[in-house]
């Protein structure tokens, strides 16, 4: 079959690869091709066994792969074949010299811009799909366009809104969909060319174009709209704690005023994710780069919220179990930063448990997903923490357990079990508030919430 659209994707991650096996799955007339340099990644997309774990992804990668969805590590030849190449590699946060701490590093961006601009023997359309501060596009436009061959390409900005866990769905019923493109008659022959392929399945008003700026500033505005309201209502969790009021009621009760909404109110011990933190760090950064200092702290002040929120939680624990948890087993469970994901970046439950070692205590992480990745982020400690599957065992021995992801499984254990198997008395911290917590306290467990009153039989 001749295929009318070659797409390319470089960056095979939570991103790229979700979001191609989408567009594939959705445009079986285009050939999307999805390379990386990393070939065990590659590998695993070739395989039942995806490098990531998302509902629903398999059955949308096994759709269209080897139809006209390829994985491959075949970068350059990729490339030259691509007419529109997405690029979704990662963009961390700087970690060495100017900006460092704040700023994005670039590095794989700008390696990524300057292969294409020595590969590529042919105009191309190319679009950012990873989140970049503001203005990059202008700077990888250079990058690309200065090249002696006098091939144009154009470059435009089309951020993903996809939040892990619900990424199929939000993928296949995106809120809008951004693109962003230069304001002339090229760049906006190019955003048309972008347009069509969301509109195979996007209705039509829900694909907003703008300029690159506007695109590009909207991703980082939205991510840190949706990350300030949970450090606002994190931050009444704490006042609740102090007075009679129960966070979840208000949440409720704020959340039916229709100005206010009712997402993203439910208090937690944190956010955590790839994007909430790191976007807001941008933003903040770029403000200072601006010399808008009011409004950079502003913004800084959300990410702060959520520092003291997990600081807090290990207080509370230390607190409530009599100040001292030195040599005292505690289990994690959950370390994904959300339900329905195996990813730990950024994730609560990475600071809690180092704050707990800080204070001696024996900490075992459990997660159904996510424990390998938790191996990786504590590395560095040595055999300090233990990981194991089976949240019993997990339990067995432990003085407490503190509840770090809302995986849907914990509702149902056999909590009168856990607690047979506990050191008493023994406690319960639910940083998520899924559990419930009077059931808890009438078996015998000490049960400290989330903005909301403690029970305790002490
Ligand atoms: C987010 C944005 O939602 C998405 O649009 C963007 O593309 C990427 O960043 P993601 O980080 O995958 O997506 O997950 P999200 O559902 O937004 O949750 C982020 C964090 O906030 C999680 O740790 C979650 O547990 C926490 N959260 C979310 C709360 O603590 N309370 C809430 O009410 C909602
Ligand atoms: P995101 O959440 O933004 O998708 P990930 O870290 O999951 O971020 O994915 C980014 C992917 O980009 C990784 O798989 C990484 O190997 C890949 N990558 C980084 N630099 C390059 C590059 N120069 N060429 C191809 N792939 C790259």
């Amino acid at each position: 079959m001749e295929f009318t659209k070659k797409i390319l994707c470089i960056g095979a991650g939570y991103v790229g690869g979700p979001t191609m096996s989408v567009i594939a799955a959705k445009c079986p007339q285009y050939k999307v091709t999805v390379v990386d340099i990393n070939a065990a990644r590659i590998d695993a997309w070739n395989s039942d066994n995806l490098p990531i774990y998302e509902p629903g992804l398999l059955d949308v990668v096994k759709e269209a792969r080897g139809r006209n969805l390829f994985f491959s590590t075949e970068i350059d030849a990729a490339i030259d074949e691509a007419e529109i190449i997405f690029v979704s590699v990662n963009t961390p946060t700087k970690d060495f010299g100017e900006g460092a701490g704040k700023a994005a590093n670039l590095q794989y961006w700008e390696a990524t811009a300057r292969n294409i601009a020595k590969v590529a023997r042919s105009t191309k359309i190319i679009i950012e799909k990873s989140t970049l501060p503001v203005r990059t596009a202008e700077a990888m436009c250079r990058i690309l366009n200065s090249n002696s061959k006098g091939i144009r390409f154009e470059v435009l900005s089309n951020p993903e809104f996809l939040a892990e866990g619900t990424a199929i769905e939000d993928l296949n019923n995106p809120d809008r969909v951004l693109i962003g493109a230069p304001q002339t008659p090229e760049g906006l022959t190019a955003q048309n060319e972008v347009v069509e392929i969301y509109a195979n399945w996007v209705p039509k008003e829900r694909i907003v174009t703008s300029n690159v700026w506007s695109t590009e500033l909207s991703k980082l505005v939205a991510n840190a709209f949706l990350a300030q309201r949970i450090s606002s209502i994190n931050s009444i969790s704490a006042l609740c704690e102090k007075t009679e009021a129960d966070i979840t009621e208000v949440s409720h009760n704020i959340g039916m005023d229709s100005r206010i909404g009712n997402r993203f109110l439910v208090s937690s011990v944190g956010f955590g994710g790839s994007c909430f933190k790191k976007d807001i760090l941008n933003l903040v950064y770029i403000c200072e780069t601006y010399g808008l200092t009011e409004v950079a702290k502003y913004w800084e002040s959300v990410v702060e919220m959520n520092e003291y929120q997990k600081r807090r939680f290990v207080q509370t624990m230390l607190h409530a179990m009599f100040n001292t948890i030195a040599g005292k087993r505690i289990a994690l469970f959950g370390f994904a930063f959300k339900a329905d994901t195996g990813d730990t970046r950024e994730a609560p439950a990475i600071d809690i448990a180092k704050q707990l070692l800080d204070e001696h205590a024996n900490v075992v992480i459990t997660d159904p997903k996510a424990l390998d990745n938790a191996r990786i982020d504590l590395e560095e400690y040595g055999d300090k923490f233990e990981f194991i599957d089976d949240p019993y065992e997990a339990a067995k021995g432990a003085h407490a357990i503190a509840v770090m992801t809302e995986w849907k499984e914990y509702k149902s254990l056999d909590y009168k079990k856990i607690l047979a198997s506990m050191e008493h008395p023994s406690f319960i911290f639910d940083g998520r508030n899924i559990l419930d917590h009077k059931a808890l306290f009438e078996l015998g467990f000490n049960v400290f919430p989330l903005g909301q009153p403690s029970l305790k039989h002490y």
